[in-house]
């Protein structure tokens, strides 16, 4: 730079600082990340132009991220809950999963995936700590024309009826409780036991949880069954199956909800039934239909 200070790049000044900023970006940056950078300089500047916060907002601003950071571990990942109650990670998903009316919608993944879950036999009860009110899931796997697709992979997983996941509470619950993986048969179908899900809140002893309490927001999640569901030539679906008597579906805390997701279920009072289905009488029941679109011929049919 010259003494005058006419270099390069232009100096620093407010009206033009996003600019600026952005004049910097190397010419021989390929044009989709100068695009992201571009924008969230834009926009971020545009934000703090907005707001004018003071330099001790600005600083809890950066604290709040510093602990968003420290919270995370293999086990935590804070940043992904900071935009799942934001509707961040629901905005992407939609962005990325525009799909045909009839085909199944997709939903947020969550934290408690876990992969390997052992594959069950047809009906097996996945709930292995006793606690709930049984449910009989009787489902199928149909494309958009609705012909049956048989050998389709289901992952099934929810909380126990104290509203937490077996990885949240290692030791105090069975290994692998209320979690398996499910083939659909020749018709394109599978069933499952296990109990009717509740509301719960997420995970709420950290940074996000404090923000959710300042803005007054609560952190339950509507009653729901997680699934992903996968087979080979069609697009993977991620989804739930919310309880329609859920008093959370209006408001669930991370924006998962979506009308065609909200199944019926009836509470059976049969005894023969609930015997030979292997469950206490009275008992729920839900049926549902998975619809799986094709994948794009080149397209990635994996999550
Ligand atoms: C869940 O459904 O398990 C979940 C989703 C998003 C954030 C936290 C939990
Ligand atoms: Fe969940």
């Amino acid at each position: 730079m010259s003494a005058s200070g006419k270099g390069r790049f232009p100096l620093f000044e407010e009206a033009r600082s996003a600019e600026i900023v952005n004049a910097r970006i190397g010419a021989e940056v390929d044009a989709r990340t100068r695009q992201i950078a571009e924008t969230v300089v834009r926009h971020l500047h545009a934000a703090v132009k907005e707001i004018e916060p003071s330099h001790e907002e600005w600083l809890a601003a950066i604290r709040f991220l510093t602990d968003t950071g420290h919270m995370c571990t293999d086990w935590r990942q804070e940043f992904i809950l900071l935009s799942d109650v934001l509707g961040v990670s629901m905005l992407v998903d939609a962005i990325n999963h525009r799909r045909p009316g009839r085909a199944t919608e997709n939903t947020i993944l969550g934290p408690f995936f876990v992969e390997g879950v052992p594959v069950l036999p047809p009906g097996a009860n996945v709930c292995l700590d006793g606690k709930g009110a049984p449910l009989v899931v009787e489902a199928e796997i149909v494309d958009i024309e609705g012909n049956p697709i048989r050998g389709a992979m289901v992952d099934v997983w929810q909380t126990n009826d104290d509203g937490f996941y077996d990885v949240q509470q290692k030791g105090q619950q069975p290994d692998g409780n209320l979690r398996g993986k499910f083939e659909s048969d020749e018709q394109g179908r599978f069933w499952f036991r296990t109990v009717k899900p509740r509301d719960y809140p997420i995970p709420d002893d950290g940074p996000v949880g404090k923000l959710l309490a300042k803005l007054g927001r609560h952190p339950h999640r509507a009653a729901h069954i997680h699934f992903i569901v996968q087979a080979p030539g069609y697009d993977t679906v991620i989804t739930h199956l919310f309880a329609p008597d859920c008093p959370y579906l209006g408001e669930d805390a991370v924006f998962g909800v979506k009308p065609s997701l909200v199944a019926s279920f009836e509470q059976v009072e049969d005894a023969a039934r609930a015997q030979s289905l292997g469950v206490a009488n009275p008992f729920w029941h839900t049926s549902w239909s998975f619809v799986l679109q094709r994948s794009e011929p080149d397209g990635d049919s994996a999550k």
